[in-house]
């Protein structure tokens, strides 16, 4: 009876597309889905020479998995997580490997690793990015927790993830819930630099008057310098796409409501609890919930928004700045991402290797970009880096470009193109590199209204002082 290395659950297009990368590996993989019909297509999509079988009942598949077993589920996170989890736990031996490779939320993961463990089970929460095309070709793969099963599991992963300079984009990402927490932040600068694209796309479009087949070419230009990105790289190509029902471009026929599925909102909700301050993150996840509010926000243009005046600057000093700020912008929001990842890494004793988590963004993921690579250098050379705006070479790139990041702001709040993203940016570097902040006006109001004390800028201690005079 032939046996099989790896087992996958769920083949919906993320679950077959990565189970048919380890097939073309050399590894020989089976796939349960209860919908027969995605079992056997499965088979049929494998590569020529390749082993790869699907099956509808989960007993075959355990019953031919070789041991211990290796098996990944990728099913919707939440509750189709511990179902799965319940289903296979009667069928399991100890010592087995369970992978989850969904967004799982990682309070459900750090639960779900202690259960297992109690069970003799090795259960890692393992983030997965790239999308469709990623899992077929090579993405980012970010596990975390029980450290034995990633040993277990490493060479199918080395072999099926992306390759930067002959480097996998894989690494054991700490204790715990670690892989899914890196994915989870992940996501949050995912959202903030779409976020941020989309103010600049908005500036150069309505402010600049740019039609599409301008804006693909500036996007494919910045492609080819230093703003080389997956994220700038597609929006270059979906300038150009062609709706096939009208005579439009389809950019301008899709609808301006976002939708989400939580990420990005589990990163900024994580961030208050830290806390940790990651406001262009937090104005992304704004700017999706207030995109919902089409009919409201129609309404309120009508009430306060006379036509917009056209930004009068020369193009090419247009282009200038909007890239300037695009690139400041987006180092900020990965400093924010990054600073985050540091300080929870602490706080729930993860130990997340940073120099690996961007290591393994240079490839595969959906936020890689060739920024990733200064941040690897920079990691490389101080690994307990709080925060990379703290690095030398980062603190060069940005101040060549801070001063046209502040001269679009101000152009596009001037004519009132949305920048909230741009601007908690912006917003964020004045503080961070301030070394004195009027909070000490905030302490006072604190202590004068409720007597909640301050400290002083001359002496050790808690103080408190007697306001009353003020309320005779
Ligand atoms: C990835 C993506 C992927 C998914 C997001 C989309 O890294 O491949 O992040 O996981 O596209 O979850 O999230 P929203 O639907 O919330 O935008």
């Amino acid at each position: 009876m032939e046996t099989y290395n790896f087992g996958m659950i769920g083949l919906g297009v993320m679950g077959r597309n990565f189970l048919l990368n380890m097939a073309d590996n050399g590894f020989k993989v089976i796939g349960f889905d209860k919908d027969s019909d995605k079992a056997a297509s499965l088979e049929k999509a494998a590569t020529k020479g390749t082993v790869v079988k699907g099956v509808d009942s989960l007993e075959t598949m355990l019953d031919l998995l070789e041991s211990p077993r290796k098996i990944m589920m990728l099913v919707p996170a939440g509750k189709p997580v511990d179902e799965v989890i319940e289903s296979l736990l009667p069928l399991l031996d100890r010592g087995d490997v369970v992978i989850d490779g969904g967004n799982s939320h990682f309070t459900d993961t750090l639960r779900r690793v202690q259960y297992l463990e109690q069970k003799g089970i090795h259960f890692m929460g393992m983030g997965v990015s790239g999308g469709e095309e990623g899992a077929r070709k090579g993405p980012s793969i970010m596990p975390g927790g029980d450290a034995k099963a990633y040993k277990l599991v490493r060479p199918m992963l080395e072999a099926v993830a992306a390759k930067v300079n002959g480097e996998p984009c894989v690494a054991y990402m700490g204790n715990g819930a670690a892989g899914h927490y890196v994915k989870m932040v992940h996501n949050g600068i995912e959202y903030a630099i779409m976020q941020l694209i989309s103010e600049i796309y908005d500036f150069l479009h309505r402010g600049g008057g740019l039609d599409n087949d301008e804006l693909h070419q500036v996007f494919k230009q910045w492609n080819e310098g230093e703003l080389q990105s997956f994220l700038v790289e597609i929006t270059a190509d979906i300038f150009l796409q062609k709706d096939d029902k009208t005579e439009n471009r389809l950019i301008d026929m899709i609808m301006d409501r976002a939708g989400s599925k939580g990420t990005g909102k589990w990163t900024s909700q994580d961030a208050m609890e830290l806390p940790v301050a990651v406001p262009v993150i937090d104005m992304a996840v704004a700017m999706r919930i207030l995109s919902a509010y089409k009919e409201e926000r129609v309404a309120a243009a009508d009430l306060y928004v006379n036509q917009r005046k056209p930004v009068r600057l020369s193009r090419e000093q247009l282009v200038r700045q909007a890239h300037d700020a695009l690139y400041f912008s987006i180092i900020v929001c990965y400093a924010q991402g990054l600073a985050m990842l540091h300080q929870a890494s602490l706080e729930w004793k993860m130990e997340i290797p940073m120099k690996e988590v961007v290591k393994i963004w240079r490839g595969g993921c959906i936020i890689r970009s060739s920024l990733l690579e200064t941040f690897y250098k920079a990691y490389r050379k101080n690994k307990a880096l709080p925060n990379i705006l703290l690095d030398k070479t980062v603190a060069r790139l940005i101040r060549k470009k801070e001063k046209h990041c502040r001269n679009l702001i101000k152009s596009a709040t001037q004519h009132k193109i949305v920048s909230g993203a741009l601007c908690s940016s912006l917003a964020y570097f004045d503080a961070y590199t301030s070394e004195w902040m009027p909070v000490n006006l905030i302490q006072a109001q604190r202590d004068y209204f409720g007597a909640h004390t301050y400290e002083r800028t001359d002496r050790e201690g808690k103080y408190h002082t007697n306001w009353e005079q003020f309320n005779q």
